[in-house]
């Protein structure tokens, strides 16, 4: 796995010399954000040695190189998921690469059903924390001790100065800050509405099928992580309608003007504060 990694590393630093800083996944139809990115090399997934291609609508499979704000970034258009029949090796494999690359701090956002209720379609939501339910955990098998520890510590798996850093963000951009607990399941079904029950009495916000998998798997490298939620739909059985991938594309796709500004400015701020 490590030489993989090297070697994966090593073919992006042939394609360009950008030491990126920040990393960036964008979940499901939230890839246009890529529009944002200054003096962009697109690599798509199948170049790189030992990515596996993306096989979902609204996940490009592509990464970019390039700078946000002014600050060197590697952005992920597409993320493998578990559901997809990946290995947890394979869903990490890319974060993993990315902090072989040199990012210090990575941005995971992703699409999610919306179950606290004063959360509305559109919303996007701060995670403050998650709760597993994927029932696997990437860092399952022998330990990779050049990656990081046997028993990584989970107390601050979203970075609580990366929160704030974001908070201000909304701020600036006049918007109403919402954070929220994101419960990670396997998928691919919606949850059904006990499920939703039961996730909202655990203590859970918003639900969704990703992101889970990289932030441990960041965690465990050392990395800062801070992920948003784009809630294109409220959860199963609290609206009277079905809930279909479509409809999460189209609201996605609604929201990425403010999802773009916000990912900018607090990108901007991370470089102001220089931490
Ligand atoms: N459930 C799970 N994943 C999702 C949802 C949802 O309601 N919306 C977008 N991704």
């Amino acid at each position: 796995m490590y030489k993989k990694l090297k070697e994966a590393a090593q073919y992006i630093k042939t394609v360009t010399n950008v030491i990126p800083r920040v990393g960036l996944v964008l979940g499901s139809g939230l890839g246009a954000f890529v529009e944002r990115i200054q003096n962009p090399i697109v690599i798509p997934y199948g170049k790189i040695p030992h990515f596996k291609q993306c096989t979902v609508e609204g996940h490009e499979g592509r990464l970019i190189l390039g700078t946000i704000a002014g600050v060197p970034c590697v952005v992920l258009q597409g993320r493998l998921h578990v559901y997809e029949g990946h290995p947890m090796e394979d869903i990490v494999f890319p974060t993993r690469v990315m902090a072989t690359l040199g990012i210090e701090i990575l941005i995971l956002t992703n699409a999610a059903g919306g179950i606290n209720q004063t959360f509305r379609p559109g919303d996007l939501v701060l995670m403050e924390d998650h709760i597993n339910l994927m029932g696997h955990n990437p860092l399952v098998g022998p330990n990779i001790t050049e990656l990081g520890p046997r028993f990584p510590d989970m107390t601050e798996a979203y970075a609580k100065d990366l929160r704030n850093i974001f908070q201000k963000a909304y701020l600036n951009l006049g918007r109403e800050i919402k954070k929220g607990i994101y419960a990670a399941l396997l998928g691919p079904t919606y949850e059904t509405p006990a499920e939703i029950r039961m996730l909202r009495i655990i203590g859970a916000d918003m639900v969704g099928m990703s992101t889970v998998p990289e932030a441990i798997a960041a965690n465990h490298l050392g990395l800062k992580v801070c992920g948003i939620s784009c809630i294109t739909n409220m959860a199963a059985g609290i609206e009277q309608r079905a809930l279909s991938h479509e409809d999460v594309k189209e609201m996605a796709a609604k929201v990425m003007e403010h999802f773009s500004n916000l990912l900018c400015e607090g990108i901007t701020l991370i470089k102001e504060q220089k931490f």
